[in-house]
C-alpha cells in the first residue's frame, strides 16, 4: 500500500522522517525494544530542532512535564493511563507515544459497551478450530496479545466505556506480564518493551467505572483543557494549518483572528462567562472541545476553497459554529441566541460574524 492516498496514515508513517532522524541523533541510552531513548520520545511530542538541523514538529502543545510524567511511566512496568475531557488530545498522545517508543501505533482495543474479552486476550479461527481442534495455528491474538510478543504498546482507547468485566480481564495481563490460554494449557509471556497506554474521558465517569484492583496498575496522568486562549489558538491553528495540507485544501493557512474568534467563542460559552468575566452566560450541552474548535476552523477552510474566496471568513466559520454549539435543539439554541444577541452583536469588530450566524438562523 502506498502512503500516498492513504486517508489517514499512521503517525509512524507520516513522521517517519522525523523518527528516523531522531533515532540518528539519539546516543541516550534506550528502553529494551524501544526504537528511541525516553529524552528522544519527549523531543518528538514536544518538538524541537536537532543538532544536524532537523525540525521536530511539535505534537503535543502542554506542560513538558505532563510528557515527561508519562514516557517516565512507560519506562516503568507500570502501565499508563491518559484522562481529561474530551478532545483533550489523549487518543492523539496516546498514538504518537506508541509511534515513538515502538514505530507502531495500530495495536488498538477500542472500547465500547461491545467490547469482548476475547478483543483484549484472544479469539480463534472457528474454521481451524472445528477442522483441527485448540492449536496455536487456530488462535487469533488480539492486539494486546500481539504486543506482548514483540515488546510493543498496546493501546486501549475509551477503557472505562467496556464492560467492568471485560476491563478487569488486562489486571493479570498488567500485574503478571502474562496472559494465559487454558484451552492449550500455556501462556504467552509479554518480552520487555510490552506496555499499555489507556485511554478515558473524564466526562463519562462512571460509564463503567474501573476496579481499584485495575486502577492499581495504571499511573494517571491528568491531560488539562489548554490553560489560556492563546495556549489554545495556537493548537488550533497549528493542528488545522496540517489538517488542511493533508487534505490537500487549495485554501490559505487560516489567519490568526479568525482561529482567535472561533477559540474565543468556544471557551466562553464553556467557561459560561464572557472573556472579561462582566457576563454569564447559558452553557451549551455540548463539549464544545478544542477538537472541535480545530473541525469548525478545517471545516471552514474547506467551505472557503471550494465556494468561497480561499480565505477563511465569518461566511464559512457561521455554519460550522452552529453546528458545533447546537447539539440539543430546544436549550443549545436558546444558549446560542442568548450569546449571538448579548456579545457577537455588541463586539464592533465581530459585525460581520453577526450577520452571517443570523443570516443562518435556525429559529
Ligand atoms: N494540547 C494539545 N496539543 C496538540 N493537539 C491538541 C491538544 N489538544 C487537542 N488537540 C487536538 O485535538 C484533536 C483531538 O484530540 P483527541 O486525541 O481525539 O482527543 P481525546 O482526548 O478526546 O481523545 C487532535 O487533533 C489533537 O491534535
Ligand atoms: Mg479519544
Amino acid at each position: 500500500m502506498t502512503a500516498t492516498n492513504v486517508l489517514r496514515p499512521s503517525a509512524e508513517t507520516q513522521y517517519a522522517e522525523e523518527l528516523a532522524a531522531l533515532a540518528a541523533n539519539d546516543d541516550k541510552q534506550r528502553p529494551p525494544q524501544w526504537k528511541l531513548s525516553p529524552q528522544a520520545v519527549v523531543r518528538y511530542i514536544l518538538g524541537g530542532t536537532l543538532p544536524d538541523g532537523t525540525v521536530i514538529s511539535p505534537k503535543y502543545v502542554g506542560e513538558r512535564r505532563l510528557v515527561e510524567v508519562a514516557v517516565g511511566t512507560l519506562v516503568t512496568d507500570r502501565a499508563l493511563l491518559l484522562v481529561g475531557v474530551p478532545g483533550t488530545a489523549k487518543s492523539w498522545l496516546s498514538e504518537h507515544l506508541s509511534a515513538a517508543i515502538s514505530g507502531d501505533s495500530t495495536l488498538i482495543v477500542q472500547g465500547t459497551a461491545g467490547t469482548s474479552e476475547e478483543a483484549v486476550r484472544y479469539g480463534w479461527n472457528y474454521a481451524r478450530l472445528i477442522s483441527e481442534g485448540p492449536s496455536e495455528a487456530a488462535l487469533v491474538p488480539s492486539p494486546v496479545m500481539r504486543a506482548m510478543q514483540t515488546g510493543a504498546v498496546a493501546r486501549v482507547e475509551e477503557l472505562t466505556r467496556m464492560p467492568a468485566e471485560v476491563q478487569d480481564s488486562l489486571i493479570t495481563i498488567l500485574s503478571e506480564k502474562a496472559l494465559p490460554v487454558p484451552e492449550l494449557n500455556m501462556q504467552v509471556q509479554a518480552i520487555a518493551g510490552f506496555t499499555v497506554i489507556a485511554t478515558a474521558n473524564d466526562r463519562d465517569r462512571g460509564v463503567n467505572q474501573m476496579s481499584s484492583a485495575l486502577a492499581r496498575r495504571f499511573n494517571t496522568v491528568v491531560l488539562p483543557p489548554p490553560a489560556t486562549e492563546d495556549a489554545e489558538v495556537e493548537i488550533v491553528s497549528q493542528r488545522a494549518a496540517q489538517l488542511g495540507r493533508a487534505l490537500e485544501l487549495p485554501a490559505e493557512p487560516p489567519s490568526l483572528d479568525e482561529v482567535r474568534r472561533v477559540v474565543r467563542i468556544f471557551r466562553e460559552l464553556r467557561g459560561g462567562t464572557t472573556s472579561d468575566g462582566r457576563t454569564q452566560l447559558k452553557k451549551p450541552s455540548g463539549s464544545l472541545s478544542t477538537a472541535e474548535a480545530i473541525s469548525v476552523v478545517t471545516s471552514g477552510m474547506a467551505l472557503a476553497a471550494h465556494f468561497g474566496d480561499g480565505s477563511l471568513g465569518a461566511d464559512e466559520l457561521a455554519a460550522g459554529l452552529l453546528g458545533a454549539v447546537i447539539k440539543d435543539r430546544v436549550s443549545d439554541t436558546a444558549a446560542w441566541q442568548e450569546y449571538l444577541e448579548a456579545v457577537v452583536k455588541e463586539r464592533k469588530e465581530w459585525r460581520d460574524l453577526y450577520r452571517a450566524c443570523r443570516e443562518l438562523d435556525p429559529a
